[in-house]
């Protein structure tokens, strides 16, 4: 496998734009020798925008008196399942801010009963948790699970997420790869007080952590935060800070994420063409989806009822396939010798 290692002093110069195209070809390239023009499409469900966390960045924060706060009936979770399992999706993403244990012991029941009717993947993204919570997920059927680390400077996370420690995001992970969960992490670009040389120690962090997958968007001034007032994320670093950890992690699964769309109209696929490999469209409820509003333009650019069909299309007419495959992490493959490592 050809892996890029670069140094400190590459990523930087990478960063600040001085070869950006040679960067986005190779991280192309790397894309197709993996996965060719194919997309792992995973259909998630926000289920609950309730959150106990007071992210100074997240619209869904506690104390965010203006955010209109739902939770989905056990029915309509189901209902979102058949969507996905009628649009021929391999995986379910099931993501929520982050909650006690009412909601968890319901997960749980829901994805032991989905995974004895379905052979589908379960991906969980519902923030921190105790080891014994995580195991319970993980005994009911769950697959992998998503926690960006957010940023890996101490200071910054802290000024972020108060009352929140970087040392105990990382113990999580460590746990949730002990649990033998497909571990995925990320962290968001531009948050404030973060310079070039913050964002290449994030992206070398990360690549030490050996993930199977991994999401990076930029960060989006939400108006309702305490970060109204900063700038947002830039797209343009977003997209080499992409490429970069794509060529230094070749065979991790890492979306296009929707914050890439916000920033820029078109950059989810414009990430998929520079290495991105795969999407996520959401099936929550679309009267209800403008609701988890992380940040602005999150769950508002598709219209249409089904997001599943509209996302096909797109991909379709952008030269890319898609199929109904599981879409494991070619490095979780290879770790338990299953089938197409
Ligand atoms: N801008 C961009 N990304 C954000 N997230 C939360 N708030 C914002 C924002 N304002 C990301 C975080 C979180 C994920 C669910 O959404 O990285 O982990
Ligand atoms: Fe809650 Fe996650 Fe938003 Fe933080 S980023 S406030 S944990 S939903």
């Amino acid at each position: 496998m050809k892996k890029f290692a670069f140094t400190r002093a590459e990523i930087i110069e990478y960063l600040r734009g001085e070869n950006d195209e040679y960067l986005f070809d190779a991280a192309k390239n790397i894309r197709q020798k993996y996965f060719g023009k194919e997309v792992f499409l995973r259909g998630i469900i926000e289920f609950s925008n309730y959150c106990h966390v007071h992210c100074n960045y997240c619209g869904l924060r506690k104390s965010n008196q203006n955010a209109n706060r739902y939770r989905l009936t056990d029915d309509e979770i189901y209902e979102c399942i058949d969507t996905i399992i009628a649009n021929d999706l391999g995986t379910i993403v099931f993501q929520s801010g982050e909650n006690t244990t009412d909601d968890i012991q319901r997960l749980a029941a829901i994805i032991r009963e989905t995974k004895h009717k379905h052979d589908l993947a379960v991906t969980l993204s519902l923030g921190e948790h105790s080891m014994d919570t995580y195991k319970r997920l993980k005994d009911a059927g769950a697959d992998r699970y998503l926690l960006r680390i957010e940023t890996f400077d101490e200071s910054i996370y802290e000024k972020a997420r108060p009352g929140r420690k970087l040392s105990h995001r990382l113990e999580c992970l460590e746990i949730l790869k002990k649990l033998d969960f497909e571990v995925g992490s990320g962290f968001m670009v531009g948050l404030p007080g973060e310079t070039v040389e913050t964002l290449a120690e994030n992206i070398i962090k990360l690549t030490e952590m050996d993930l199977d997958m991994i999401g990076i968007g930029p960060f989006i001034a939400h108006p309702e935060t305490p970060f109204r007032n900063f700038p947002s994320g830039n797209y343009q670093l977003s997209l080499r800070t992409l490429a970069l950890v794509k060529l230094m992690n070749p065979l991790a699964n890492m979306p296009a994420t929707s914050a890439m769309e916000s920033a820029q109209k078109g950059g989810r696929i414009r990430s998929l063409e520079i290495g991105m490999n795969v999407l996520m469209p959401t099936v929550t409820p679309a009267k209800i989806k403008g609701n988890y509003n992380i940040y602005p333009g999150k769950n508002t650019y598709i219209k249409a009822d089904n997001e599943i069909i509209e996302i096909k299309k797109i991909l379709k007419s952008a030269g890319f396939t898609y199929s109904g495959v599981r879409g494991d992490s070619l490095k979780y493959k290879k770790k338990h010798k299953l089938q197409g490592a």
